[in-house]
């Protein structure tokens, strides 16, 4: 199928007749008529051509935002912003700028998400450095940060835990936009921790950001204000099929996203370890699959005895579960 977007393609002059691989038109004497292929000067491909071969590849393999993924690729090989490239699209690329263009392109034709093939992403305003050792932190976190932002400016309690820190997204847009908070950052994966280290650096929150290995609530000393935690919460059949489709599930750690046959085994497990670990006063702010919101409220009842709300995403759609305890 991938084949068949390029043979299609007739950029060039000539029609392209021999095509053997995911390629962005590198078998350049295939562009070439025939009369003029004895002293050809190597065809030239633009920034504009470029693209514009890549999505009909990335359409082919079923990419859903294939155009805006050529485009982010491109900017991104080329160092500038999406932005920067539409008033640039003539300008030509060099053979390695278009080798490298077609590895992140046939990448990203395998699934890989745009956020691992550009190395970073953003999050709360922050450009976090991801790869595959944690899981790319999505938009509908947000709405978690900003809950706990407003709870922590209402009340000054700004001692924080947050758990399953991944590549640190929570623990470091907390600590970048209110100064007096500080973070015990847990996760079971020595990994993430590295990665959240090396954002937590780069923010120059190090300092208010101490990273602990451990289960859940269990690297804790003390009782901490608030509790913040995007855990695992996908069933493990829901995981299954969709690691088998082309999602970017298939290259997130696991680790980061199964959570048993209903998806709240880790939750669970993490309101059961809250009795001791959170002070008087103080709120866990728990993300959740919608689907899934009722039930993560009712367990949330039981664990902080106090008043428990759902704030919806973006969508409209239910998404952190606030517990305060009494
Ligand atoms: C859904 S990811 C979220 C990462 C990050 N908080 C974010 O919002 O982008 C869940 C994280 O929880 C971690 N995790 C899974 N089980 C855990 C456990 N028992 N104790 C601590 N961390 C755990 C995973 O390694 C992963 O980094």
């Amino acid at each position: 199928m991938l084949v068949r977007a390029l043979a299609d393609d007739s950029y060039g002059g000539g029609a392209i007749s021999v095509v053997s691989d995911l390629t962005l038109g590198v078998d350049r004497d295939a562009l070439v008529p025939h009369a003029h292929r004895a002293r050809h000067t190597p065809a030239v491909i633009t920034r504009a051509d470029a693209r514009i071969r890549a999505t009909a590849l990335l359409r082919e393999a079923r990419d859903d935002t294939a155009a805006l993924d050529a485009d982010l690729l491109l900017a991104h090989l080329c160092g500038v912003v999406k932005e920067q490239l539409y008033g640039h699209l003539d300008v030509a690329l060099t053979p390695a700028e278009e080798a490298a263009y077609r590895e992140l392109v046939a990448r990203r034709a395998r699934g890989e998400p745009v956020a691992y093939l550009r190395g970073y992403k953003e999050f709360f305003g922050l450009r976090l450095t991801v790869d595959r050792r944690a899981l790319i932190p999505r938009p509908e976190t947000e709405v978690l940060v900003e809950s706990a932002l407003a709870f922590i400016r209402r009340t000054g309690r700004a001692l924080v835990a947050d758990v399953g820190t991944g590549s640190g997204a929570i623990a470091i847009a907390l600590a970048v936009t209110e100064p007096r908070v500080r973070v015990i950052a847990t996760d079971v994966s020595a990994a993430a921790l590295a990665l959240a280290r090396a954002n937590a650096e780069a923010h120059g929150v190090a300092a208010r950001v101490d990273l602990r290995q451990g289960d859940l609530l269990a690297p804790l000393d003390r009782a901490v204000d608030v509790v913040t935690a995007n855990l695992p919460y996908l069933p493990d059949a829901m995981v299954e099929r969709w690691s088998r489709e082309r999602t970017s599930l298939a290259f997130e750690p696991r680790e980061a996203v199964v959570a048993g046959p209903d998806g709240l085994d880790v939750i669970r497990r993490c309101l059961a370890q809250l009795p001791g670990k959170l002070a008087a006063g103080g709120a866990i702010f728990l993300e959740c699959d919608p689907p899934q919101a009722e039930a993560v409220a009712a367990l949330a009842r039981g664990a902080v005895g106090g008043a428990v709300r759902v704030v919806p995403d973006l969508s409209g759609a239910p998404r952190v579960v606030v517990g305060e305890r009494a």
